[in-house]
């Protein structure tokens, strides 16, 4: 329709505007509205109630218009309200129907690396690794479903201060490599990075090993390589929990071949300064509003920083894929690491066409509003947490003993996802085990209980599904309808700004919407055939949308609940 708009517009008055027909926030007078008929009263300074007036008439005699509105008309002091005919909304459903992906618009391919999860070696994951797990692999699902080449990458902080300490905890107890266990590990890194917060000395070793490993002392070697691979399994244990699942088990200590690569651009393209003997990269630029320190390249001792393996990683990302765009999700934190980094890498020749995007993430928080810790007051280890959202929710029902073991753990994890991935994931968040472990409000059980719900009714009639007639038969019938329609905008607006966010309030919409319905419209004892197709029809298309989007939403269905 908004093609027909502007070229009345271009016809009658000659100008050209933005404006588009938009959703209407008044879902009781219309269905889509449009006000540009304000930006161009001042541009032509004429009334906007006139000009509203004159579009108006000049659609209705738009054979198409009149095929797809039931009404169109200009209210005070200019809108233009549209109302979609029942055919029209009917023959868009039916499309969407047929057609592959609810016929979508998808966006052009591209090939994008994601590097999301950065579960840090030797060190348990804690309740801070859930958001970019969890948000990283709904991103990911996201772009795939828009028809992306993606490939996820886990990025391993496997080369910092804690595997130093680590190996220095081990020398000290005369462990050798191949005795080292998980459990030996767990002690270990609370033990020595305590004591190095109170001794220099040993934090000064510490540092010593982690350096002298990245050089390529052998012993270290036989040790990290070691570590590594326990770590990883348990590591791998926690994501498969989540469902949560990456192309590449890469880390840090994987691009550490290619730096030498990026100091030899950086050299020839002159862009390193010596600074009290580290290297450094200026990153600053005019425009900038608080300063932006320069990128520190290289340390004075020669040892590597968090900012050089990621601009190595980049390089590395580079070789293997050449993607056009690499989305990093990691704490809000870190958001002046990745701008030094993506401006040295901007500069790079090799890299420069790499558009590189940080997706930060708000902190999770308790009741209390501060970041979230157990009962027993420690920032939880997500097994932990998994554990006691589970009790909670065991406590809530009198039934949910009876869960089988598989079907509870898709439940408590889509208590735990629906309770993030409604937030706007640059935002802080109170996780609240008891409210989000409700079936009822804006919960994980409550989206997979009306998706089941609706399901069984779907398939208790499945003979009755078929075209949609011409016919809507009532307001809950009509609200679901509409809903349905806005799927193309949603995703792609949740694609484009890279928020779950998004599909995770559209979904929730669609269930309060998809309830009111089964509620008000019976369709088991039906005997109007007709209508009864219709429903059914329309509860089909329903439950493959919503199937898809907790897809999207990285949420398993239960067999039941
Ligand atoms: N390991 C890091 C952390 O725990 C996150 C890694 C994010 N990705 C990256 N390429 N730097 O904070």
């Amino acid at each position: 329709m908004n093609k027909e708009i502007n070229e009345i517009i271009k016809d009658k008055y000659s100008a050209s505007l933005n404006a588009e027909i938009l959703i209407s926030n008044r879902p009781d007078l219309c269905d889509y509205q449009y006000n540009g008929t304000f930006e161009l009263a001042k541009l032509i300074k004429k009334n906007p109630y006139d000009i509203g007036e004159e579009i108006v008439l000049s659609l209705e005699k738009n054979e198409n218009c009149q095929k797809k509105f039931s009404k169109i008309e200009c209210v005070k002091p200019g809108f233009i309200n549209f109302t979609l005919s029942d055919e029209y909304i009917n023959e868009l459903l039916n499309k969407m129907n047929e057609t592959n992906k609810f016929n979508i618009d998808l966006p052009t391919k591209e090939t994008i690396v994601i590097d999301y999860g950065g579960a840090n070696v030797a060190k348990p994951l804690h309740v801070g690794h859930l958001r970019p797990a969890i948000v990283g692999e709904s991103i990911k699902r996201l772009l795939k479903y828009m028809g992306q080449d993606v490939i996820g990458d886990v990025h391993l902080g496997d080369y910092g201060l804690q595997i130093g300490q680590v190996i220095y905890g081990l020398l000290e107890d005369k462990i050798k490599p191949e005795e080292i266990t998980l459990e030996l590990l767990s002690n270990l890194y609370p033990k020595i990075s305590g004591i190095c917060k109170e001794n220099d000395e040993i934090k000064e070793k510490c540092a010593t090993i982690t350096k002298d490993l990245q050089d390529g002392n052998t012993i270290y070697q036989e040790y990290f390589k070691n570590i590594l691979a326990i770590s990883k399994t348990d590591i791998k244990k926690i994501y498969d929990y989540l469902d949560v699942s990456f192309d590449l088990w890469l880390g840090e200590s994987d691009a550490y071949k290619y730096i030498s690569n990026v100091t030899k651009e950086l050299e020839e393209q002159n862009l390193l300064k010596t600074s009290e003997g580290a290297r450094i990269i200026d990153v600053s630029e005019k425009t900038d509003k608080i300063e932006i320190p320069p990128c520190i390249y290289q340390k004075s001792n020669g040892a590597y920083l968090y900012s050089t393996t990621d601009l190595a990683t980049i390089w590395q990302r580079w070789l293997d894929y050449k993607p056009n765009k690499i989305l990093y999700i990691a704490d809000s934190r870190q958001h002046l690491h990745f701008t030094q980094v993506f401006r040295v890498s901007k500069k790079l020749n090799t890299l420069k066409n790499i558009d590189c995007e940080f997706l930060g993430l708000g902190t999770i928080n308790g009741n209390d509003g501060k970041p979230f810790k157990t009962r027993s007051g420690n920032t939880p280890k997500l097994e932990n947490l998994f554990e006691e959202t589970k009790n909670i929710f065991l406590n809530n029902g009198e039934y949910n003993k009876d869960y089988k073991e598989e079907d509870l753990n898709k439940i408590i994890n889509s208590i735990i996802k629906f309770a993030d991935l409604q937030n706007n994931r640059e935002k802080e968040y109170i996780f609240d085990i008891e409210k989000f472990s409700k079936t009822t409000g804006k919960t994980g059980p409550y989206i997979l209980y009306t998706y089941l719900r609706t399901k069984k009714i779907v398939k208790n009639n499945e003979s009755f599904i078929d075209k949609l007639s011409k016919t809507i038969y009532n307001v809950h019938d009509r609200n679901l309808r509409l809903k349905i329609l806005e799927l193309n905008e949603i995703l792609n607006y949740a694609f484009k700004t890279r928020m779950p966010s998004v599909v995770a309030n559209y979904l929730y919409e669609i269930c309060v919407l998809v309830n009111a319905f089964y509620e008000n419209n019976h369709i088991n004892n039906l005997e109007d055939i007709k209508k009864k197709s219709d429903w059914v029809t329309l509860l089909d298309l329903t439950t493959k949308i919503i199937y898809d989007l907790l897809d999207i939403l990285v949420m398993e269905i239960p067999s039941t609940m």
